[in-house]
């Protein structure tokens, strides 16, 4: 329940409270003392600042005095009902871990039907819903910005969720599985194959396949490497394989950049993205939302 480490703890807190407000107590009696002699009836005191500037020892008015004792006894009556002195624990039995359960369950009861209501609807539906799409993105920017940016566009090695590319299908289903399981795109490592030179045709190859400008015999040569020991992921075509989450290769939209560095650098030394798995960590409700939120994001022809 107290995390004291041990039993000094409590009473360096005890301590000075206790004392504290006793000498409040004390203070406010003491201030209120009538002098010996004379009395607290507005007369100059002794000294004088400067001529014009004097001290009149009128005694302290009431109201303040009795908002004092207030104070005093608003700290007192709070010490007992709740754990505010080492370890004692309140007359109320007021605890943080019990205030921030009674919380969730208070939100259980709100928010339970509405995610049981969100559950029931079809994805393609639950996408078009106002009120949906923003509990998705509010879900979003809890649990995905991070990797996925809050506007969903992705960053190097984290893919864009808001356009129609995708490795690993953009229907609901698809969507779905990424998010519930996870994913790990393997891209091996072909410098040790192929060699730098081989490394550099290969990459002037994947180039052309988006139109991009590159040295044509280098490109030529690529082709065939290309053919023996990529088409198997990538299709012979390259335009990938969803199923393992081979990208598309010929659009121009790059996962890694579509820098020849970058191209190069991925073909050399290969790639292993990994998108962790939600399930267990997200409920179904929350996992729909999102798929439903997510498939929003580039919604029309999301195939
Ligand atoms: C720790 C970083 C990280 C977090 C957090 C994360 N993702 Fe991902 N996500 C990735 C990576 C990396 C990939 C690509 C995996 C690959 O390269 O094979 C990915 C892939 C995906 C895909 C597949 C995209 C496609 O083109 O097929 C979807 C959908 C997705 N994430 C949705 C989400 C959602 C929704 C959340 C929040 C619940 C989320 N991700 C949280 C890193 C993350
Ligand atoms: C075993 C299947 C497999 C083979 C074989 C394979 N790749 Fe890949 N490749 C992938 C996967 C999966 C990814 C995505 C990696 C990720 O998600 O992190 C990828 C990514 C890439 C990328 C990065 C694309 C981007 O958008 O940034 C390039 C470029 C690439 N591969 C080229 C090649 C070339 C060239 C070859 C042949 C020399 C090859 N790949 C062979 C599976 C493969």
């Amino acid at each position: 329940m107290f995390d004291f480490t041990s039993d000094f703890w409590p009473w360096f807190i005890n301590v000075p409270v206790v004392i504290g407000l006793i000498s409040m107590y004390l203070l406010i009696i003491w201030m209120q003392k009538k002098p010996e002699e004379g009395s607290l009836d507005g007369e100059p005191l002794e000294h004088k600042w400067d001529e014009t500037l004097v001290e009149l020892n009128n005694p302290m008015p009431s109201w303040w005095v009795n908002m004092f004792y207030l104070t005093l006894i608003f700290a007192a009556v709070y010490l007992l009902l709740y754990p505010g002195l080492g370890t004692w624990k309140g007359l109320l039995g007021w605890t943080q871990a019990g205030q921030y359960e009674s919380e969730l369950e208070k939100a259980e009861e709100i928010y339970g039907p509405i995610y049981a209501a969100y559950l029931e609807q079809d994805v393609v539906a639950l996408s078009e819903d106002d009120e949906a799409r923003k509990t998705g993105h509010r879900l979003f920017s809890t649990y995905c910005a991070i990797c996925h940016g809050s506007d969903a566009r992705g960053s190097r090695g984290f893919p864009n969720l808001a356009n129609e590319d995708w490795l690993y299908g953009g229907n609901p289903e698809a969507i779905k599985t990424s998010i519930t399981q996870g994913r790990n795109g393997v891209m091996p490592a072909w410098e040790q194959v192929l060699g730098k030179e081989g490394v550099f045709n290969v990459a002037e190859y994947v180039l052309s396949l988006s139109g991009r400008k590159v040295n044509e015999t280098a490109a030529r040569l690529g082709q065939d490497k290309f053919q023996q020991l990529c088409v198997s992921c990538h299709a012979a075509d390259g335009t990938g394989n969803q199923a393992l989450g081979a990208p598309n290769l010929t659009d121009n939209v790059w996962l890694y950049s579509g820098s020849q560095r970058a191209v190069i650098e991925t073909i050399s030394n290969g790639r292993s993205g990994r998108m962790p798995k939600h399930e267990g960590f997200l409920d179904e409700a929350k996992i729909h939302l999102l798929t439903a939120y997510v498939y929003g994001l580039s919604a029309g022809d999301n195939e």
